[in-house]
């Protein structure tokens, strides 16, 4: 995208973290802001932030497919058609995989996947339509996905299988797209760690789909990924920073730590040589021990 005063963004997950930052950014270029969240507070408070911009703000949870359906159909009819759509809102999750619950399946799908899912069938039409009528007319898609999305890191297996399903889905929109039109275009954002609220995904749980009791090894993965996100160099509005980079320039993938993409590497070398995943811990041997021996113990 090249111009962006007057265009509309719709942000889910814009109460917190990359989506308050992308919203602040996209507001700083004069965008109109549709702001969509599950927590109410947070949501008013972000609203109220921008006050004096034109902003749409909706209590929506993307897993929902009807109020998902009722947000598009209210940006249509106050904006129109939306020229930037980043599809961010998730939670995180953790623990052995045969450990999850049914409903801790349906929690991080139902956010992390069928959210975008509900972005990207909902909001690519009416862009496209929009670009079929004026040669001009630009759009952009983002999704958040995540490292996890490229690697398979242990003991947080629904999170990574989320997360590789939106870089599917996002590999799979480009090339789509790329069939049809010139005008619409897509993004995959992987973040590496990154201090935000993703650490406290529980706190926007829905009852329905509430949690059991911890296991051992999901106290153990929540432990490791408050450590690491905690101790997160980047701050959520560098990220947000990087995905504009990427709308100027009309790049695919926005990786915000790009030394991660050596385990990407080692990854696909696994496949192309028909070898058994290598350990995730090999450059941190200790962490592998320390975490066998904490999964093991009585
Ligand atoms: N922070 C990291 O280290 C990191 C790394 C990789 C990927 N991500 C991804 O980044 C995205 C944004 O997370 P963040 O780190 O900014 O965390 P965050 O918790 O600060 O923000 C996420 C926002 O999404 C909202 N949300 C959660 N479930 C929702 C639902 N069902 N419907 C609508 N809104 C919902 C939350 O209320 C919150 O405001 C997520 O998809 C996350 O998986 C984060």
């Amino acid at each position: 995208m090249k111009d962006y005063q007057g265009k509309t963004a719709v942000i889910t997950g814009a109460g917190s973290g990359f989506g308050l930052e992308v919203a602040r950014i996209a507001a700083s270029r004069g965008m109109n802001l549709v702001l969509c969240d599950v927590q109410q507070d947070a949501l008013d408070k972000a609203a109220a932030e921008f006050a004096g911009h034109q902003v749409l703000a909706r209590r929506v949870d993307v897993a929902k497919a009807d109020q998902m359906e009722a947000l598009a159909a209210a940006v249509q009819e106050r904006f129109g058609a939306p020229n930037f759509v980043f599809n961010n809102a998730g939670v995180g999750s953790g623990g052995l995989i045969w450990e999850n619950s049914l409903a801790d399946w349906e929690w991080v799908l139902g956010a992390n996947l069928m959210g975008v899912v509900h972005g990207v069938r909902l909001f690519t039409p009416l862009m496209l339509a929009a670009a079929k009528a004026d040669p001009a007319w630009q759009g952009h898609i983002v999704n958040t996905a995540s490292m996890a999305g490229m690697l398979n890191p242990p003991n947080m297996g629904v999170y990574n299988v989320s997360k590789h399903a939106v870089v599917s889905l996002s590999e799979t929109l480009h090339q789509d797209l790329a069939l049809v039109t010139d005008q619409v275009r897509a993004s995959v954002l992987c973040p590496y760690f990154v201090p935000t609220g993703i650490t406290h995904s529980e706190r926007n749980r829905p009852g329905e789909l509430g949690a059991a009791k911890p296991t051992k090894s999901q106290l153990i993965s929540q432990a490791m990924t408050d450590k690491a996100v905690s101790s997160g160099k980047l701050t959520a509005a560098d990220v947000a920073r990087m995905v504009f980079e990427a709308l100027d320039e009309e790049r695919f993938y926005i990786f915000s730590h790009p030394q991660a993409l050596k385990g990407v590497q080692t990854r696909l070398e696994d496949v192309m040589q028909v070898r058994n995943p290598t350990d995730p811990f090999a450059d941190k041997p200790e962490i592998g021990a320390r975490l066998r021996e904490a999964l093991r113990s009585a």
